[in-house]
Formats: structure tokens, C-alpha cells, sequence
């Protein structure tokens, strides 16, 4: 029998109609009730809203549950490579033998950039965030290569897609080469996708780099942990301005731009930037966790609290764990790991942090894994924004093969004075 919800306004019933999703959740469809009720919702931020039906990714945020297509998130950091994650992602199962050769040899065909690009770079200013960098050159590649017409031939497609993942990388490690004055490393074909993101921000001509297979690994696991997380405030925004029907590139390049913000990815860089503070400030994280439970300080924890994770994030887990490992193979310590770790203990037997059910969310440990690799910090936003690429281009994806598809477009409840005539300026006050 069919689900319906009753709503009842001014003493007259609604029916409603309910959708149920595969893993049980339930929602009210809302999608008619402007044209039956003339009420529209209110959801500021969103938090009860479903934009969209997705079959990509889910969670649960009571239980800490993260799967892509299915697959539990821990399973594919044990066992996938992040090329293979993207592809399944993006294409709903995981590849055979012959997809997976074919998607790679795609990934290094096109992993050059333009050369007049490299211009682009040039006149950044030296101090210019590596992601304003990123978002404009994504842009800018809708002038050097081919819009997605709408009636594409899966193989456009295809390239289009792997052209992205494959020189989002290329731009990052060039970004950081020319903000350090070096020369670009160019992408080597005998390299896996994550050793040639490694050698392309390390190698030197004068000091050759060996991409150590287990920090390869590390990478690829911190990639697979980032790949999609459902309707987060970046893929929503590429949703979202991919609704306008602009090009992919303008799209993701938006996604970009909402993840540089330090409530979304960009807490990697803001979480080690407070926990340098704390080390500086003597390395007692008593005195910023009281901050942040003040309602008149804006401060907050970085790294703790999530919109949809009540309990703690199975990615964070993960990079805790990883956090260890890399770093005793990588630099046998680091003070900010300690007083991150002392940091959790404290904030999770606080009442403040147990009764706002607020833990550690995937940016808590990974700036430190980061650190380990010798990411310098401010492209810390830029690798979670490789790893998310995938994600962004299968929901973009999704929404642009939705037949219920439409242009995004909320509406607001008017608070604003009501008619009023123009004042000349000799009468105003
Ligand atoms: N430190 C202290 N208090 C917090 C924190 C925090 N990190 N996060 C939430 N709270 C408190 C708020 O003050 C609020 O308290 P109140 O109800 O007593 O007023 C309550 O918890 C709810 O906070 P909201 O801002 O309404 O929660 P929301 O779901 O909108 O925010 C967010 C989620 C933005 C992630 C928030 O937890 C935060 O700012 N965290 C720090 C930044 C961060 O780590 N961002 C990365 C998120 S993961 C990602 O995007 C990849």
C-alpha cells in the first residue's frame, strides 16, 4: 500500500505522498505542495531537505555508516586503489580487469596540461591560496578543451572525466612547484595515479624522489576517504550550479569554492593551524576547548562536529589509524598528534561535546596524515579536493541524467517592509 503523510492546514487535510529509500529511510514529498496548499517549507541550512534521490553514496549519521555504491568505505580503504574508487563511482560497479586498464591508460594520455596554461600560473601572485588557483584553473579548462554537448557518446564523456581527475592532479602539484619557484615536474606514464602526484610535487632536479610505495598507499587511502560524502555543501553546490546547465568544468569549479571554506574542507588547514596555536600557547588544549563551549566566542574546534555524523565519523577512524602509521614510518612523531589525541580525550568527556553530540569528523587526523607526507599545509584543501573530484562528477553526473531534472531554485519567506513609496532625497531623513 502506498505511504502517504497528512498535513493539516486551517482545518483541511493533505495527503501526502512518502518515498522510501532502499535503506529504509523515509521522506515526505513536498514536490506538489506549493500547487495544492500555496504554502511552501522552510529549512534554513537545509538539514531536513532531500534535494535529490541518489543512488551513489550513503550514510548514516546516527551509526557512522559510509558506503559508495554500496561498498562500506573501510572495506574499499583496505582494499581499492582511489583510481578504481573513482571509476566506481562515477560508473556505478566496480571495473573488470580490462575497465580498470582502460580508465588508467585514459588518466595518463590525458594528464598533460595545455602549455599556455602554465601562463595562467605565472601571474598568480606568489602568496595566492592554492585554491582560488584550483577553482580558476578548472575554470579555465572549459577554454582549452570541448563542452559536454548533451547528447553525448559515452566515450566523450569518458574522456571528459578522466581529463578532469587526471589534470586536477597536474595542476595541484605545477600550483605548488611555481608558489615555491621551482620547476613543474611533468607526469611519468610508469607511475601509479597517487606516486605521480608525489613525484610531481617532490621530485628536483637536483634532488631526485623516490615515491616510497607505502606513503603511495597512505595517499591513495586518504584520496578514498575524501572520494564523496552525498549531498555535502560542495556537491551540493556543483549540483546546484550545474542545474543552470553551465559546463562541467564551471560546476566543479563552484564545488571547489565551497570546500575551501573552513566549516567544509577547508578545516584540514584550520585544524592544524589551531592545534599549532594550542602547542604554542603550551600545548594545554583545556583552555580552547572552553572557548569553544562559549556561546559570545566564536570559535569552535575545528575538526570536531558534523552536520549529519552524531556519533564518530568512520572516516576519522580510519585517518586516526593512519595517522600512526604513516607517521612512524614517515618521522617517528609529531607534538601536534599528541595534543591532538589529548585534545579528543578531553573534548569527549566534556558534557559540552557528549550532550551536542560532537566528535572528531574526517579533518580532525587528517592534516597530521598530511604533515606526515610533507604536504605543506595550505594544500591541504587542495588534496581533499582531488579526492572529492569523483564524487563531485558522479552526482553532476546523476543530476544531469535525473529525467525529473529541473533548475534549482529555492524559495524565501519575505521578511523585507511591505509597499512604500519612493522618498526623493531632500525628504529623507
Ligand atoms: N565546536 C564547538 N561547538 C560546536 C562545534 C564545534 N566544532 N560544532 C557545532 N557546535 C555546536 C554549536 O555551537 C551549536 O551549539 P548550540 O546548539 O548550543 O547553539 C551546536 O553544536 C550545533 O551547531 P550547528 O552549527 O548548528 O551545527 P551544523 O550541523 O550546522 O554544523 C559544522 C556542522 C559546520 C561542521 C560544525 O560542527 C562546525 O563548525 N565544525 C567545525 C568545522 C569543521 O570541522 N568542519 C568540517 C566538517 S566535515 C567536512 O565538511 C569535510
Amino acid at each position: 500500500m502506498e505511504e502517504t503523510a497528512k498535513l493539516i492546514v486551517d482545518g483541511k487535510t493533505y495527503e501526502l505522498p512518502m518515498v522510501r529509500g532502499t535503506e529504509g529511510e523515509r521522506a515526505v514529498d513536498i514536490s506538489k505542495l506549493r500547487d495544492e496548499t500555496g504554502l511552501i517549507t522552510l529549512d534554513p541550512g537545509y538539514p531536513n531537505t532531500g534535494a535529490c534521490k541518489s543512488s551513489i553514496t550513503f550514510m548514516d549519521g546516527e551509526q557512522g555508516i559510509l558506503r559508495y555504491r554500496g561498498y562500506p568505505v573501510e572495506q574499499l580503504a583496505e582494499r581499492s586503489t582511489f583510481v578504481e574508487t573513482a571509476y566506481l563511482l562515477i560508473n556505478g560497479e566496480l571495473p573488470s580487469r580490462e575497465e580498470l586498464t582502460r580508465f588508467s591508460v585514459l588518466l595518463n594520455d590525458h594528464s598533460l596540461v595545455h602549455r599556455d596554461m602554465l601562463h595562467f600560473f605565472d601571474n598568480f601572485p606568489r602568496r595566492a591560496h592554492p585554491m582560488g588557483i584550483l577553482s580558476s584553473m578548472v575554470n579555465a579548462l572549459r577554454a582549452f578543451y570541448p563542452e559536454l554537448p548533451e547528447r553525448s557518446e559515452e566515450e566523450e564523456i569518458l574522456v571528459t572525466f578522466t581529463r578532469l581527475i587526471s589534470k586536477i592532479r597536474t595542476m595541484a602539484a605545477i600550483s605548488y612547484k611555481l608558489s615555491r619557484g621551482h620547476e613543474v615536474i611533468y607526469p611519468r606514464p610508469d607511475l601509479t595515479y597517487a606516486a605521480n602526484f608525489l613525484n610531481m610535487m617532490f621530485d628536483s632536479p637536483v634532488r631526485p624522489y623516490e615515491v616510497d610505495p607505502d606513503v603511495a598507499q597512505a595517499l591513495n587511502v586518504f584520496w578514498i576517504l575524501h572520494a564523496d560524502h552525498e549531498q555535502n555543501c560542495s556537491t551540493a553546490a556543483v549540483r546546484l550550479v550545474g542545474s543552470a546547465r553551465v559546463n562541467l568544468y564551471a560546476a566543479i569549479s563552484a564545488g571547489i569554492c565551497a570546500l575551501w571554506g573552513p566549516l567544509h574542507g577547508g578545516a584540514n588547514q584550520a585544524v592544524v593551524e589551531m592545534l599549532e596555536d594550542i602547542q604554542e600557547n603550551g600545548g594545554d588544549p583545556g583552555p580552547f576547548i572552553e572557548r569553544a563551549k562559549d556561546r559570545q566566542d566564536p570559535f569552535r574546534l575545528m575538526g570536531f562536529g558534523h552536520r549529519v555524523y552524531k556519533t564518530y565519523d568512520p572516516r576519522a577512524k580510519i585517518m586516526k589509524k593512519m595517522a600512526d602509521r604513516v607517521l612512524k614510518k614517515q618521522k617517528g612523531s609529531d607534538p601536534l598528534l599528541d595534543i591532538a589525541r589529548r585534545l579528543e580525550e578531553v573534548a569527549l568527556e566534556d558534557p559540552y561535546f557528549i550532550d551536542h553530540h560532537l566528535y572528531p569528523n574526517v579533518d580532525f587526523y587528517s592534516g597530521i596524515v598530511m604533515r606526515a607526507l610533507g604536504i605543506p599545509t595550505n594544500m591541504f584543501t587542495v588534496m581533499f579536493a582531488i579526492g572529492r573530484l569523483p564524487g563531485w562528477i558522479s552526482q553532476w553526473k546523476e543530476s544531469m541524467d535525473d529525467p525529473g531534472w529541473r533548475l534549482q531554485r529555492p524559495r524565501q519567506v519575505y521578511t523585507g517592509p511591505n509597499e512604500r513609496d519612493y522618498i526623493p532625497m531632500d525628504k529623507r531623513k
